[in-house]
């Protein structure tokens, strides 16, 4: 590795994240059905149709898991908590596993000496939410201020840091525009109700975790740098219209009490009545900003209906998941974060990391290109500090390798390599040198 924890300002913390469908199996400790679970089972969407049923047995190889990290010297684990595993119904009964797995993840961090950093949704939204409308329902925003006040009654009192919503932009436009992910929806009006409806929520749930008395509640964002493909005017607005949609639509509605002019373009006509009304909640005030960044995309205009774009293969290095790999973007949103949204508050790298085709080979995982990108990435986060950005964290994406979503289990993003079918886990190249790196 290239730096040292002491390159960074002191209190700087370094963190590895996951989330819950994706490592604890799903299967196991009376968790209810996901649309997850819905949308792997129909053809087409997932490769191999392959689901979190067991993923990598987290639920039941947790402390392992968390030694893991200990080992490092992270600071931080940034998890995510499953709605469906506390409430198999979404709403009304507890399951008392559920409660009780969450309550001995986090006292086995505090045991540990890391600080638990706990996102309360990763995209399982319960089926029989689902059935209702899910995201579309604006009675969303109550179920998740219920299930957030029920898990945080019970675990808030040892958490570190706490965000709602793992990436709107997913929640809402991968899943119901673009169809990608559950309830893989193609449709404008369900879209426009998603985007706004996923902050209704956010704003519910701070709320209701400051009843409670909660404190370091924060938001976490995904952001794509959008360059235009090409030198024209209209590559130039298309790939605005792309910024806005992805990256400042819900900066701007939790921040500024807007939506940007070239996404309400399209969406407008589509939002629930009232909509204005909501940003009193969505405002709620906010003690950290996460963005999570992992590429760039070329952005092209295209004939037809709003956003009236597409996107074009670029010519950068790539990674496994095809991704090309621009760690500038991160700056650019480190530092526009801090200008047009910060307004002083400290920013997280919530996520960052790359997929590679890592194998084991005689007991050792070599995966270089990691170490390269994780470098490269730090190496503009220390641009930022430098340029007075107050970049408090930076967390890696991820501990083990997963459940990629629709892409399944072979791409993988982990420090840990996980064979699948024995469910070993082998440190790889990269987390050794973290480790060293990050020795006190
Ligand atoms: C992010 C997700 C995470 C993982 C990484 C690769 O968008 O938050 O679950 O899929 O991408």
């Amino acid at each position: 590795m290239s730096f040292r924890r002491a390159d960074f300002p002191e209190g700087f913390q370094f963190g590895v994240a996951t989330s819950a469908y994706q490592i604890e199996g799903h299967g196991y400790g009376g968790a209810g059905r996901t649309h997850w679970d819905d949308f792997a089972a129909t053809p087409g969407n997932v490769i191999r149709a392959e689901n979190g049923t067991r993923a990598c047995d987290h639920y039941h190889r947790l402390d392992e898991d968390l030694d893991l990290i200990a080992a490092a010297q992270f600071d931080v684990y940034r998890f995510s908590t499953s709605w469906a595993r506390v409430l198999p119904e979404g709403r009304g009964q507890p399951n008392p596993a559920g409660l009780d797995f969450y309550d001995r993840l986090v006292d086995g961090l505090l045991a540990r000496g890391l600080k638990p950093a706990a996102t309360l949704y990763h995209w399982e939204l319960p089926s029989p939410l689902a059935d209702l409308g899910g995201w579309r329902n604006r009675d969303i925003a109550g179920w998740f201020a219920d299930f957030t006040d029920l898990l945080m009654r019970r675990i808030g009192d040892r958490i570190w840091s706490a965000a709602p919503i793992n990436e709107p932009w997913c929640v809402a436009w991968l899943s119901h525009f673009l169809g990608l992910h559950a309830p893989g929806l193609r449709d404008i009006r369900a879209t426009a109700r998603a985007m706004h409806h996923v902050l209704l929520a956010h704003g519910q749930a701070i709320q209701a975790m400051r009843a409670i008395g909660m404190t370091n509640l924060g938001a976490v964002c995904n952001f794509e740098y959008a360059a235009p493909a090409e030198d024209t005017p209209e590559a130039a607005a298309a790939a605005r219209r792309y910024d806005a949609i992805y990256n400042r639509w819900f900066l701007s509605g939790l921040r500024n009490g807007s939506y940007p002019a070239e996404a309400l373009a399209g969406l407008e006509p589509h939002l629930p009545a009232g909509w204005q009304e909501d940003f009193a909640t969505i405002g709620a005030p906010l003690d950290w900003l996460g963005i999570n960044y992992y590429t760039r995309k070329l952005v092209a205009p295209e004939a037809g209906p709003w956003p009236g774009y597409r996107e074009v293969e670029g010519p950068l290095p790539k990674t496994q998941v095809g991704w090309e790999i621009y760690p500038e973007g991160l700056y650019h949103f480190l530092t526009s974060t801090h200008s047009d949204y910060g307004r002083g508050l400290p920013i997280y790298v919530t996520e960052n990391g790359m997929a590679n085709a890592d194998r084991v080979i005689a007991g050792q995982c070599e995966d270089a290109a990691r170490l390269a990108y994780v470098e490269a990435h730090l190496a503009q986060v220390r641009r930022a500090l430098a340029d007075g950005v107050p970049v408090a964290g930076y967390y890696l994406w991820s501990l083990l390798d997963n459940y990629e979503w629709s892409l399944g289990y072979e791409k993988r993003f982990g420090l840990v390599h996980v064979d699948f079918e024995t469910l070993r886990r082998t440190p790889k190249a990269s987390y050794h040198a973290l480790a060293q790196a990050l020795a006190r």
